[in-house]
């Protein structure tokens, strides 16, 4: 359900612009967390706040950390909250930086879609540590969901997914150009199914690749 439209702007405007994410894509990314009591859980597009409530109930709401880069958006989640008892922290920032005060976490959920993974995500989580993050149009069609586990080396690694059609973080939308771009990219490669792709993500930046990491095609 849409709640915001053009960032905020007064005018009446008519680009979503932060939605509650559907309940059944929501069930599906906390399921495939494999959450447990106590893990610290951050959370990147924190919207209505709802998805922050779920997490709390899940792992604690002392452990639960949750950005969001529209500051009258993020004040009405952290009331919204608090009333309702889950007193998790609502940080208002760009959730691209992630939130290192409150880091190491086990887990990194992003409910909005990127075309890069900032290291900063990385190096917040430790070993054995996991990224949720849907992805926009750069590679495949289907905008699908990216699962990354952290290895011991530093480096994040791991394959998409289903599709999840999250609304683009702020510094992360696409032209419609570039969007047309992906379709042809996709059509030439002879359209593999989105599960073929995946990313490592280093220090030094990432790659898309398909089927095997040492096949990068971006
Ligand atoms: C689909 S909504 C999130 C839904 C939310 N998890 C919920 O339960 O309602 C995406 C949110 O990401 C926020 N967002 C966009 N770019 C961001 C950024 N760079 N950092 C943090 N939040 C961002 C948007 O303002 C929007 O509220």
């Amino acid at each position: 359900m849409v709640t915001q439209v053009d960032d905020g702007a007064t005018e009446r405007g008519v680009w979503p612009t932060s939605s509650s994410s559907a309940p059944h894509i929501m069930a599906k990314m906390l399921d495939a967390l494999a959450l447990r009591p106590g893990m610290r859980v951050l959370e990147v597009g924190t919207g209505t706040g709802y998805n922050a409530a779920l997490l709390a109930e899940l792992t604690g709401a002392e452990n639960v950390t949750t950005v969001e880069v529209d500051p009258s958006l993020a004040d009405h989640a952290r009331r919204a909250l608090e009333d309702a008892g889950y007193p998790v922290t609502v940080v208002t920032g760009d959730g691209m930086r992630g939130y290192r005060h409150n880091a190491p976490y086990d887990r990194i959920i992003v409910t909005a879609a990127v075309r890069e993974v900032p290291y900063a995500w990385v190096e917040q989580l430790g070993a054995g540590g996991l990224i949720l993050v849907p992805w926009v149009a750069s590679f495949h069609p289907d905008e699908p969901l990216a699962a990354l586990e952290v290895r011991a080396d530093g480096t994040a690694e791991g394959r998409f997914g289903a599709p999840a059609w999250f609304m683009p973080m702020r510094s992360q939308r696409l032209q419609q150009q570039a969007i047309r771009d992906t379709e042809t990219r996709w059509a030439a490669a002879g359209k593999p199914e989105a599960s073929r792709y995946g990313v490592t993500v280093t220090a030094d930046g990432q790659r898309i690749w398909l089927d095997s990491p040492d096949n990068p095609v971006m």
